[in-house]
């Protein structure tokens, strides 16, 4: 397979994707208040689009190989690309994950979290917790020469360690005048291999992490993807920008 080199932004697209992932991030913040039982994912939906609106952004999801919604809600044992419903109701001791993309000026915004709904288990708070220190673990090894895998297993350490299971099925990826740009980021994998990380490369990391085993399935929508053993699964995702010694999170609330 021919791959091709990762892009490394100007101070133009770098300005562009900043303002794309503070809308992104605005959008998130407002719709996270939305999360109660009895609402459902429709609703949230619909709610996201407004907010999407109101910033002069686009949905950067609706459409995307066919995809029907603006967002991805993904409940319980759903890892991601929960598609939202009218008959879907959120219900006390839930864990909802909310995926949103935004396209700003041309450029692109990608972030996920992991919500509960109402009160939820300690083991639930728990799973949630690793999986967004998993995201920071691997956020804190996106430095200017380090390599790739050194993303990979930060975050697959983080997770494996504490006796979770990090889904192999989906990746996090470049993102800039696109959703997907080179290159792919596996969750797992070794360190020191890959390519090396240079300033100005703009990634999505995504680690998504299964209360038991990390294999999935998908539903017959086409989309949703669930853990094959049932159990829970989490799921964060920032926008960041390699940045010397100090990587930036562009999409943080
Ligand atoms: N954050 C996910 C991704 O980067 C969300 C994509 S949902 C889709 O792939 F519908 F757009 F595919
Ligand atoms: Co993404």
């Amino acid at each position: 397979m021919l791959t091709m080199a990762i892009p490394i932004k100007s101070k133009e697209e770098i300005a562009g994707v900043k303002k794309a992932c503070k809308k992104t991030a605005s959008v998130m913040k407002r719709l996270s208040r939305k999360i109660k039982p009895g609402v459902t994912t429709e609703s949230l939906n619909s709610a996201a689009e407004e907010l999407i609106a109101e910033l002069h952004c686009k949905p950067a999801f609706k459409g995307y190989m066919g995809y029907p919604k603006s967002i991805c809600t993904s409940i319980n044992n759903e890892v991601v690309h929960g598609i939202p419903a009218e008959g879907r109701l959120l219900s006390e001791g839930d864990i909802l994950s909310l995926d949103i993309g935004v396209v700003y000026k041309s450029f692109y915004g990608d972030m996920a979290a992991t919500f509960a709904v109402g009160e939820i288990t300690a083991e639930a708070e728990t799973l949630i917790r690793t999986a967004r220190e998993a995201l920071y673990n691997g956020i804190s090894s996106a430095l200017n020469g380090n390599t790739l895998g050194d993303i990979s297993s930060a975050i697959q350490r983080y997770v494996e360690d504490r006796g979770y299971s990090i889904v192999r099925k989906f990746v996090g990826h470049g993102i800039g005048r696109e959703l997907h740009e080179e290159p792919e980021i596996p969750n797992f994998g070794s360190p020191s291999i890959g390519p090396y990380l240079e300033n100005g490369m703009v990634f999505a990391l995504e680690p998504m992490v299964n209360d038991g085993d990390y294999r999935v399935n998908i539903l017959e929508d086409g989309w949703t993807a669930v853990t094959e053993d049932n159990s829970l699964s989490a799921h964060f995702e920032h926008t960041i920008l390699i940045w010397g010694s100090k990587p930036q999170v562009l999409t943080e609330f």
